[in-house]
């Protein structure tokens, strides 16, 4: 049966609900699924695995997520704000290792006026470079003109597509506001990545197997999705780190159901085990992001607990460890480029 039901995966990249929750709740099937996906992975997207520059350009956030210790509630961790300088030294030294995309992140604040943003946006598209912005809800005009001064796409995870544990997590922020952002962004032409959280407190399996169909549903290019871990100063300090195995687990089943998106292997995949990343990259990963922020600030981007990075002087080394391709392309996702080609 479950055999049936990854075979039925491989094949025709759909599932029901019912079926993913079967896959979900079984673990004696998991060494399959995870195969299967690798094997999607390689037929879709290829043996490379692109690499993006991320720089977390500020940790000021209005926002005030249960699970994150960058939420405006703590006041126990140093705000920082790089500005336009320090960024774009952080742009030059990853093109200097030959970088091509660029991510610029940072928790959703205020702090640079749309006109500050357009001007860095458009120096660093002078570097001839992919850049995705990941800072949060905007107005469709706000996107409009990030879109319009260079920015290529944008990350904005859904976290849950539960809307009642939507509601619990996120007190400050409204469940339908954030899918009306990503379908925004989608209308303006941006490519579009959105994830999910495994393991938030009260998060059933029905629930994930939604948030698999979901990122179907929006038609989203990349998934990003990641184990909660526990950060002290939140209120989920006493709830437990999610499960690796189960989070790799809802990502091989996206890799199977959206075979030609953009998959990361995830920091939050590492941070709860060594080699975390690798695993991921062998169960329907193809992106990896290494952290080009300047060291003086890297640790104060305190989204949870010892949160590690790949290193970018031995990622090549450790991918042709698995047999993978390091590609310093642009690295578009297939699903976007059929669409927009
Ligand atoms: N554990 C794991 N991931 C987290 N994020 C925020 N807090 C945590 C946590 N405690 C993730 C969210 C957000 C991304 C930038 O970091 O999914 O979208
Ligand atoms: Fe802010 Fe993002 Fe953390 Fe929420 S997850 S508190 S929006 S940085």
């Amino acid at each position: 049966m479950m055999k049936e039901l990854i075979e039925k995966a491989k094949n025709t990249h759909s599932l029901d609900k019912n079926e993913i929750i079967s896959l979900l709740s079984c673990n004696d099937y998991d060494e399959e699924i995870f195969t299967a996906a690798d094997c999607i992975r390689e037929k879709y997207v290829g043996n490379e695995v692109y690499l993006r520059a991320l720089i977390e350009f500020s940790n000021a956030c209005l926002k005030d997520c249960k699970y994150c210790g960058l939420r405006c509630s703590n006041n126990n961790i140093k705000r920082y704000n790089l500005d336009e300088n320090e960024i774009l030294n952080c742009v030059e030294n990853a093109v200097e290792f030959g970088y091509k995309t660029i991510v610029l992140q940072s928790g959703e604040n205020n702090a640079y006026s749309v006109s500050k943003l357009c001007k860095l946006i458009q120096k660093i598209k002078e570097f001839d470079v992919a850049l995705t912005l990941s800072i949060g809800e905007k107005s469709i005009e706000e996107y409009k003109s990030y879109k319009a001064a260079g920015a290529d796409r944008f990350l904005l995870r859904i976290e849950t597509s539960d809307e009642n544990l939507y509601k619990q997590m996120h007190p400050k922020s409204d469940y339908k506001n954030r899918i009306n952002c990503l379908k925004n962004l989608k209308t303006l032409g941006y490519e579009i990545g959105t994830g999910c959280l495994v393991g938030l407190p009260n998060q059933s399996i029905e629930s994930l197997a939604d948030d698999i169909l979901f990122f179907k549903e929006i038609e989203s290019d990349m998934v990003g999705i990641g184990p909660f871990i526990s950060h002290p100063q939140t209120p989920l300090s006493c709830t437990p780190n999610g499960d690796l195995v189960l989070a790799v687990k809802v990502m091989a089943l996206t890799r199977l159901l959206l075979p030609n998106i953009n998959i990361p292997a995830t920091t939050a995949m590492e941070t709860l085990a060594k080699n975390g990343q690798l695993f991921a990259l062998q169960s329907g990963a193809n992106v990896v992001m290494i952290n080009f922020t300047t060291d003086d600030f890297k640790n104060d981007y305190n989204i949870y607990p010892n949160k590690s990075s790949a290193n970018p002087l031995s990622i090549a080394e450790n991918l042709e460890s698995i047999n993978r391709l390091v590609k310093m392309s642009r690295g578009n996702s297939l699903s976007w480029e059929k669409k927009n080609k």
